[in-house]
């Protein structure tokens, strides 16, 4: 049997029209309504799954992005997945809901007890991705922090949840009807945290935790990003090239910063992963071939995703003109533009259509050039990442629409248990303990 791994789903686009321009937007469910999400998420527990991420931003946009954001709704409109968690909760029983948090945007006290809250209500199941995003603080009425000062903030938000989470100490819980107490003051402690962004008082106001608290999971891919991870969190969402040497090294410098805690042991890597499965190999020859010829109306999609992404509308530029630097505002992130120019990313003169084009080429993955193929064959690239990578897993990542996770577990659920990859039950214990169990 193969070396099992862990599999969760990233709901990319966060909680917002899901399906919107394309054909699935005919089954018809509400995006605003609890309904589906409930639907799919019993369908990702049944596939053995052990979370859902759901990933969120603030912002629609400033004035001069809005309407790139909201128009094809790749930036917005978004609700908060917070909110959304508690239903999903409720519909599934050994799933856990994991969903974004802005450290700007609650304070730590509050984001201590509502996730406390979350994990008593759901028996350990919830937890929170914690992001570093500051180009929301206007909305705020916050000053914009740069990127490093950005995650020394999130560090002190997460020791203070986590000091606040350990302020009632074991035996503070009495419940003793004889003597007619409930709980002994002596044991909870009303200390301060002092630190560089958050000042206050405990104790927190909300029960301890027989077992685990709520799970924390990051996605920052930077040294910094990754010194959090390893000194907080439980899961690391990681974005990286998926050949076997990147998913190897990406993996061990999460373990390297883990080990600077002694949390090895504490922290899973998953790899987000969006392939595109298809019933046979030659139907996926068939779309590889076809897609080295992308059509206008296909490079005219990718114009329109990009410039939400970029904040800038590639949708009303010359094709065959380059993609100079100076199309990008300054506060366009450096990291979206690189991403976007690809392999010409040292080209300024290359023209857009071919920066588009590039995001509309296909590969295979049995020759590892890309990820259209069939279930077999994405599930040989996950036994081998297993194998020779020490992978802990992957997250499938696209809307949470039950035509989309059908199309992507359909075929691949059986695939993965054949080979003893994907779990066929949760053990009791909540989110924390079905990472660690393997
Ligand atoms: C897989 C993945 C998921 C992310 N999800 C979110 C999100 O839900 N909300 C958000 O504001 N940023 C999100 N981000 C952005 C990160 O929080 C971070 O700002 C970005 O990766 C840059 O950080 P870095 O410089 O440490 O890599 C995500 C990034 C990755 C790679």
């Amino acid at each position: 049997m193969a070396r099992p791994q862990h599999f969760g789903w990233f709901l990319s686009r966060g909680f917002g029209p899901h399906g919107w321009g394309r054909p699935d937007w005919e089954w018809g469910y509400d995006w605003r309504r609890p309904d589906l999400y409930q639907q799919s998420v019993r369908t990702l527990e049944q596939a053995g799954l052990d979370l859902l991420i759901i990933e969120d931003a603030l912002s629609a946009g400033s004035p001069g992005t809005l309407d790139l954001r909201v128009r094809g709704a790749y930036g917005g409109p978004k609700h908060d997945p917070l909110m959304l968690a508690p239903y999903l909760l409720d519909a599934s029983e050994r799933i856990g809901i994991v969903p974004t948090v802005n450290v700007g945007a609650v304070l730590p006290y509050t984001a201590a007890r509502q996730l406390a809250t979350l994990h008593h209500l759901s028996a350990g199941r919830a937890g929170v991705n914690v992001v570093t995003d500051v180009s929301s603080a206007r909305h705020l009425g916050q000053e914009r922090l740069g990127h490093d000062a950005a995650y020394d903030r999130a560090d002190d938000w997460i020791s203070a949840i986590e000091e606040l989470w350990s302020s009632w100490s074991p035996g503070a819980v009495v419940e003793d009807v004889a003597t007619g107490r409930y709980a002994d003051a002596s044991r909870i402690s009303t200390s301060r945290h002092d630190g560089e962004y958050f000042r206050l008082e405990g104790p927190l106001n909300a029960m301890p935790f027989d077992d685990g608290a709520p799970l924390i999971a990051s996605p920052g891919g930077s040294p910094r990003g990754i010194a959090f991870a390893g000194a907080h969190s439980d899961v690391q969402l990681a974005l990286a090239r998926l050949d076997i040497d990147s998913l190897r090294g990406y993996r061990q410098r999460v373990l390297d910063a883990a080990a600077e805690h002694d949390r090895q042991e504490a922290i899973r890597t998953l790899f987000v992963l969006k392939p595109q499965l298809v019933a046979s190999s030659q139907e996926a020859d068939r779309l590889v071939a076809a897609s080295a010829r992308p059509e206008e109306a296909d490079l005219a999609r990718i114009a329109q995703a990009w410039s939400s992404d970029a904040e800038t509308d590639l949708t009303r530029l010359d094709l065959d003109a380059p993609l100079g630097p100076g199309v990008f505002g300054e506060h366009v992130s450096r990291g979206t533009i690189a991403g976007l120019r690809g392999k010409h990313a040292e080209d300024p003169d290359a023209p857009l259509r071919e920066i588009l084009a590039q995001h509309a080429r296909l590969g295979r993955l049995s020759e590892r050039r890309g990820f259209v193929g069939t279930a077999e064959e994405l599930a040989d690239f996950i036994e081998e990442a297993g194998e020779h990578a020490g992978s802990d897993g992957f997250l499938f990542s696209g809307d949470l629409h039950p035509v989309t996770v059908h199309r992507m577990l359909d075929d691949l659920v059986p695939a993965l248990r054949r080979r003893g990859i994907l779990r066929r039950e949760h053990p009791p214990g909540g989110v924390g303990a079905n990472l660690r169990d393997f």
